[in-house]
């Protein structure tokens, strides 16, 4: 799809010189940024680069130090998202904030000026709704409640939400990292709409390809300040890598052919229902042996996150079993899933896997404090604890003000590495990795994925489950595709077909 030129040359966002302070760290250093009408613009950078913190001063969630903000050309303050909200700006996080119990027609009505007549209006209200729809390609039941809804449907729920308040610039704060690639196909569908439309939309992605597919311009971000901008048909990918991380990015990890060993992971017939009390896995088997990685590929929604919380201990199951290095597994238990050797990288890592308030030693201490390195005759050992939080800080390239820092006030990104960090560090029989580069940085999830593998040469069977096929087909050994809860093809990583894989991806057998 062509560029299009801007419709207008004032600016509709003008930023300039924000600068904003955490105590002594600068999350935002003299930032401009600028923006037009049918614009849409990426913002890129590393993990705790900055980009969450200035759309947060955008959208009047957080106060800046020094700097000044104009919209369409007139200087405003903006002291809540409600100033924001009021000036055309919508933001949508990417943790929705809606209300799981309520229609999709109700979670958009609710805070707009229709509400107080709301119970009177309910038929201009939903007709206001369909022709938003309509207009956008956004189709999704009004009456609906939005706990029935798949998160693809929820993003469109929040993007309805923006357009019902006539918003004419949105902010999307990593927007595809929940979609599946289908979904992701509709977004960007719905973003061409609202930037013909003249309307400007504010991307922030760490997928690259996606960056280049969509944005019309990009700004890049490190440490907090602006290290350049440019058209985006006049960058690439590798250019992009490297401008962020400051040096080369590699493209490809090395597979490393190890022997496979005994079983370490034995699952047999197991079925689990779904949290509306549907089968979502099916009688499923699968055998995972030390030195290997078994990638799941799969549209997601077809049991990869149930069959991961049974594993987890989180997630109850109908029947079957469950044996790690040969001794059964204590179902819907986490501890027991903790101590029998099993490293959990959950998809939901901000709910599932970290406590927000502690420090960030504590998180990386979370699930190992027991083991006989970090406590002896009961007494805890700090030196080795704190020795052991500091390296993994480093090696992780964890950002943070240090490790006594609070877990909350951590980029998204850096959230992720510390889960990573402490459950790769724990010496595991099977890592259990969901979406492991989800919302990661190119340097980070390059990182990330030689761990896997360094995982799986030490003799750990490692499962990765990934939306990323590129991902999945880059690292595993073997290739297993869910579809319907069910397994519904199995290949050999290095020579899988991905042609063949889509069509069992979309329940098309051989
Ligand atoms: N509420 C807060 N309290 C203290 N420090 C914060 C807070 N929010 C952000 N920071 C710090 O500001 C810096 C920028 O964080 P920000 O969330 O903007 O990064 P980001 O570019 O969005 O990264 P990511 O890609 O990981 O989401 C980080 O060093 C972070 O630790
Ligand atoms: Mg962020």
């Amino acid at each position: 799809m062509p560029a299009k030129t801007p419709v207008n040359d004032t600016p509709v966002i003008e930023m300039r010189g924000i600068t904003k302070r955490f105590l002594d760290n600068v999350a935002n250093d003299q930032i401009d940024f600028t923006l037009r009408a049918g614009e849409i613009c990426a913002l890129l950078g590393e993990n705790g680069a900055g980009k969450t913190t200035l759309m947060n001063i955008l959208f009047g969630y957080y106060s800046f130090d020094e700097g000044s903000i104009a919209i369409r050309g007139e200087e405003v303050a903006l002291a809540s998202p409600k100033d924001a909200i009021a000036n055309g700006i919508g933001m949508i996080h990417q943790h929705f904030t809606l209300v799981p119990t309520q229609t999709v027609l109700e979670n958009i009505v609710i805070g707009t000026k229709d509400e107080k007549r709301f119970f009177l209006n309910l038929k201009g209200a939903h007709k206001k709704l369909l022709d938003i729809q309509e207009q956008f390609g956004l189709h999704v039941d009004p009456d609906a409640r939005v706990w029935t809804l798949s998160i693809g449907q929820q993003q469109k729920v929040e993007i309805l939400k923006a357009l019902y308040r006539n918003s004419s610039v949105l902010i999307m704060d990593e927007p595809t990292a929940v979609l599946a690639p289908q979904e992701t196909v509709d977004l960007f569908k719905t973003l061409r709409v609202l930037a013909e439309q003249g309307r400007s939309v504010i991307f922030i992605s760490h997928k690259l390809h996606e960056v280049m597919e969509i944005s019309d311009r990009v700004v890049v971000l490190r440490n907090g300040r602006v290290v350049n901008q440019k058209r985006t048909a006049d960058t690439d990918v590798k250019e992009l890598a490297n401008m962020m991380v400051g040096r080369e990015v590699l493209e490809r990890i090395e597979r490393k052919a190890v022997e496979p060993g005994e079983p370490v992971l034995e699952i047999s017939d197991l079925t689990v229902l779904n949290d509306k009390g549907l089968e979502a896995v099916k009688k499923f088997s699968l055998t995972v042996r030390r030195g290997e990685i078994l990638g799941i590929a799969g549209v997601s929604g077809n049991g990869q996150t149930e069959l991961c919380e049974v594993l987890f201990g989180v997630r109850n199951v109908e029947t079957g079993t469950v044996r790690i290095g040969g001794e059964p597994l204590r179902l819907g238990h986490p501890l027991s899933s903790v101590r029998s050797g099993l490293a959990r990288i959950p998809e939901d890592r901000i709910y599932m896997g970290l406590l927000m308030d502690m420090t960030v030693e504590d998180n990386l201490q979370l699930e190992n404090h027991w083991t006989e390195r970090f406590a002896k005759n009961g007494l805890r050992r700090f030196d080795e604890i704190a020795a052991n939080s500091q390296t993994l800080i480093t090696d992780y390239s964890i950002k943070t003000d240090g490790k006594d820092a609070p877990a909350k006030s951590l980029s998204g990104g850096n959230l992720q590495k510390v889960i990573l960090a402490r459950e790769l560090s724990s010496e595991p029989e099977v890592v259990l990795a969901s979406q492991p580069t989800r919302g990661l940085d190119v340097g980070a999830t390059e990182y990330i994925r030689q761990r896997m593998v360094e995982e799986k040469v030490r003799g750990a069977g490692v499962v990765l489950v990934s939306d990323d096929l590129d991902e999945v087909m880059g690292l595993s050994d073997r290739i297993i595709v869910m579809y319907e809860g069910e397994i519904m093809g199995e290949v050999v990583g290095s020579g899988a077909d991905r042609e063949q894989i889509g069509l069992w991806m979309t329940g098309v057998g051989s």
